[in-house]
């Protein structure tokens, strides 16, 4: 792996390990310091969002971006959304460089990143406060080769999508060489209105009828925005509009 951002990362690669999320918080636990990137070729005990586990298949691409962000805390709920921006491009430059047909990528609210309206990534942030620091995980789980089972989900991989890859090291380069300097950006310039402009602009079923259900109650209205925190906003059919900042959307056909 040849490439710049490396210079501002430690590296650690393993076969198989449960999970690549479970491993920086094991670090995080001995006193690790800097940014490291955890990358997995199979996991054990993925894990999903919403306490899911994540299946995951030897050859596709698990990994985990361990931060230490100098940003108010409250910022963190931005970063699937950059992530989401930065994946999304990733995914047009293979799709359009390589011959494959160009694809409808899509971001779904709030973290996953679809093709032709299946999935084909995953992104499960978590943040922990050790000791009066602030430490971020992104997790991401990209289908580069082959389609794990998710119960009641359609799954894609890029190489169903026709992208060819030797091998998953060639999107995890990609995707770093622009997530470094974006990261840097983003912690700097305290401007997240650009970066849900861009999300916005791919979202999936935006100005559609979503049902939202997170949890404590269950509405379905017009999926119309997102905030400056990321929350989703939902227009009802009396005209008030109800923001969540988590849940599970799902979409009548
Ligand atoms: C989702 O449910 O969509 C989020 C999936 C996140 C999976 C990735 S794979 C690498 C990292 N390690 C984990 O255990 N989970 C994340």
């Amino acid at each position: 792996m040849q490439s710049s951002w490396l210079e501002n990362y430690t590296l650690l690669t393993f076969d198989k390990i449960d999970s690549t999320n479970d491993e920086a918080i094991r670090l995080i636990k001995k006193g690790i310091q800097g940014n490291i990137l955890i990358v997995a070729d199979k996991q054990t005990n993925g894990k999903g969002s919403k306490e899911k586990s994540w299946k995951s298949i030897a050859g596709n691409l698990h990994m985990s971006i361990l931060l230490q962000p100098i940003v108010d805390i409250n910022r963190i709920t931005e970063l699937p959304f950059l992530v989401a921006v930065i994946l999304n491009e990733t995914i047009k430059e293979f799709t359009s460089t390589l011959n494959a047909p160009k694809s409808d990528i899509k971001l779904k609210w709030p973290n996953d990143i679809l093709v032709a309206g299946k999935k084909l990534a995953g992104i499960l942030i978590e943040s922990i406060n050790l000791k009066g620091e602030n430490y971020v995980i992104i997790g991401i789980g990209i289908n580069t080769h082959f389609m794990p089972d998710i119960p009641n989900t359609e799954v894609t991989s890029l190489f169903s999508e026709g992208v060819i890859l030797k091998n998953s090291t060639f999107f995890l380069n990609n995707f770093m060489q622009k997530f470094q300097p974006n990261y840097i950006k983003w912690m700097t310039n305290n401007n997240f209105n650009d970066t849900r402009e861009k999300w916005l602009k791919s979202a999936y079923k935006l100005n559609n009828v979503v049902t939202i259900d997170n949890g404590i109650i269950k509405v379905s209205g017009i999926f119309k925005n997102i905030d400056l925190n990321g929350a989703i906003c939902i227009e009802l059919d009396n005209g008030n509009v109800q923001k969540f900042s988590s849940g599970q959307i799902s979409f009548s056909k």
